[in-house]
């Protein structure tokens, strides 16, 4: 969920929109905004659905007021309903919620004895409850706030505004970041710096644990003890790309087109000349293991660089989803490294995975591709993957670009650690450097893939296939199917098919095989082939090698360029994109918002 808050000097719904639309990232599944106007009137609307629901609303229904928050939602608790909907109002106070609270039964059960009965099933309203009945006890704003935030448990972040009170606004972290935002005579609230960049370059953070009262004077900063503390003012980086679709007919479309170009973006930026060029002191020599943790797509990202780390670099590598890793109290060794990998360096499993291996470990990293987040800041060192801003939920682009990075890595620890002499060091540099221009030529396959999207979008069931580290880019082609096309899709280490999925197999069920020729590929055709005997339709996605050596039989077949050595899948990213963006397009879903999806999820 996305969090904003203006104190502004003139009308401040507009703006408010505005910025829920640089926040529509964390979730669309409804949004609202509530103000207090001149008169003191705290008012809100709210709207079920996409953003521009409530704009039209805000249209018919003007919200006055120079004092608001605002938030786009993706429901945790309770459907996605207008009841449901931020901000939640009761009585003198209006709330804003990211995160959970995590005993919002037992205090909703607590309110029952007070004859106070909730109207919507989230969490958040207790909040708003709970803080109106402390206000109808006589505490003062600031007051009830805390006597709120003093029952709450769980991760979460808050605004508040209140009746009569149109230069007063509370704000309080714990766990899911908050940013303030400094203006002249205005003061600004966001979830993320994103949001506020438009108002404002100059940012202060909330620490965990902190509220603040803010006026349009400035801001006041308590520490969990209620202390009066001050937290460092940074400059932002406000300068934002134009975020428009370049004549595509969807963002997704673009982003998969911009790929040669960012991934040359990263090359330049990480290889200088003949030379990886990393931040001082990453010196891989160091490092006895590596654990890489990342959610959906930044996952499977870490799940292919696993693969050059240990044959390139004989680093072993944990993979894992952060939500996994965080719970299960992996034992991290002193001389080991911990890597998190997020597009928007937001989510928060993937922060809280970070947070448990920070002192633990020599070293922690962040590969974001949002330079101003959480991620970032609290990494010990950041590592841009400079995909530009990706707008489309699906992630396409910033996966690449995250391959590129990691790929680097994996080369810079592979020297490092003396596995590979200088001159295979600089063929493996080649052929990450003919990436960028063999992206290029991959992009020709979208028509080829728009003509196999109407086969896919009449199935129910979509099996991908691959072999080492095109295992990983199959689970990334079916996740991008289900993500996209809302049909189900499965990926499968190929060798591991017939130990049960291999059942699936009829004449309805589409296989994509990816099948570089390669030294696995005799391996992987095999496998293909005991689909072919079950009367399995195959899709075979190789080269012309490939293609010529094995395309018999098949249902179809996609041709990407020879080249790229071991960086190979990062090509092969390509079909799989655009398999599910045509498959997407042809069955008339939304495709750069599916259903359900936020593009970065900040509730674990
Ligand atoms: C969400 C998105 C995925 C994305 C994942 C991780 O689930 O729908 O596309 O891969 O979050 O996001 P991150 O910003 O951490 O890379």
């Amino acid at each position: 969920c996305g969090i904003i808050g203006i104190l502004g000097s003139h009308e401040v719904s507009p703006q408010l929109v505005d910025a829920l639309r640089r926040l529509e990232y964390r979730g669309y599944d409804s949004a609202g905004v509530a103000t207090v106007d001149a008169a003191g009137r705290l008012d809100r609307r709210r709207a079920v659905g996409k953003l521009v629901n409530l704009s039209d609303r805000l249209v018919h229904q003007p919200l006055p007021g120079h004092i608001g928050i605002g938030h786009t939602r993706w429901a945790t608790h309770g459907a996605a309903t207008e009841v449901n909907a931020h901000p939640h109002q009761s009585g003198r106070v209006a709330v804003v919620h990211n995160g959970i609270i995590e005993n919002f039964r037992d205090l909703r059960t607590r309110l029952e004895p007070l004859g106070i009965t909730p109207q919507s099933q989230t969490d958040t309203e207790t909040v708003a409850l709970w803080t109106a009945h402390h206000l109808d006890q006589g505490l003062a704003p600031l007051e009830a706030a805390r006597a709120t935030l003093a029952l709450l448990h769980g991760a979460f972040s808050l605004a508040f505004i209140f009746e009569g009170e149109h230069d007063l606004m509370i704000a309080a972290r714990k766990g899911s970041p908050l940013a303030i935002g400094h203006g002249t005579g205005e003061m600004f609230l966001g979830s993320d710096a994103v949001a506020l960049a438009p108002f404002t370059d100059r940012i202060t953070y909330l620490e965990d644990g902190d509220h603040a009262v803010l006026t349009r004077a400035g801001v006041t900063i308590y520490d969990a003890a209620e202390q009066q503390t001050s937290r460092p003012v940074s400059r932002i980086d406000t300068g934002s790309a134009v975020i428009d679709k370049g004549g595509h007919r969807h963002f997704m479309a673009k982003e998969i087109a911009e790929q040669p170009v960012v991934i040359g973006d990263v090359l330049g930026h990480y290889v200088k000349g003949d030379r990886i060029v990393l931040p001082e002191g990453l010196d891989f020599a160091k490092a006895e293991r590596v654990a890489l943790v990342g959610c959906g797509t930044a996952h499977l990202a870490g799940h292919v660089a696993k693969y050059w780390f240990e044959q390139l670099a004989g680093l072993p590598v944990d993979i894992d989803v952060a939500s996994e890793f965080r719970y299960r109290e992996p034992p991290l060794s002193p001389d080991s490294w911990f890597i998190a990998i997020s597009q928007s360096g937001e989510t928060a499993d993937t922060l809280a995975a970070l947070h448990y291996a920070r002192g633990k470990v020599d070293r922690t990293l962040g590969l974001v591709n949002v330079g101003t987040s959480a991620i970032a800041r609290d990494a010990d060192v950041a590592l841009p993957t400079l995909a530009g801003i990706e707008v489309s939920v699906a992630s396409s682009k910033a996966f690449t670009c995250q391959l590129t990075v990691l790929a680097v890595l994996a080369l810079k620890a592979a020297h490092d650690r003396g596995r590979i002499d200088d001159a295979a060091f600089a063929r493996h540099l080649g052929d990450l450097r003919a990436i960028p221009a063999l992206l290029s030529q991959a992009l020709a396959l979208s028509d080829e893939c728009r003509a196999q999207a109407d086969w896919l979008a009449q199935a129910r069931d979509v099996l991908y296939l691959g072999r080492g580290a095109l295992y990983p880019v199959a689970l990334e082609g079916a996740l991008k199917l289900k993500e996209l096309s809302y049909i189900h899709a499965e990926g499968y280490a190929s060798g591991e098919l017939k130990h049960g999925p291999i059942a699936l197999i009829d004449g309805d069920v589409p296989v994509v095989v990816l099948a570089p020729h390669d030294a696995l590929f005799d391996k992987t055709i095999s496998n293909m082939q005991e689909v072919m005997a079950r009367h399995g339709r195959i899709l075979l996605i190789s080269d012309a090698g490939g293609i010529a050596a094995a395309g018999e039989g098949v249902t179809a077949s996609l041709t990407l360029p020879s080249g790229g050595g071991v960086f190979q899948p990062i090509l092969y990213a390509v079909p799989m994109q655009y398999l599910a963006y045509h498959t997407a397009v042809a069955k008339g879903t939304d495709v750069d918002q599916p259903r359900n999806l936020a593009k970065s999820v900040t509730v674990e």
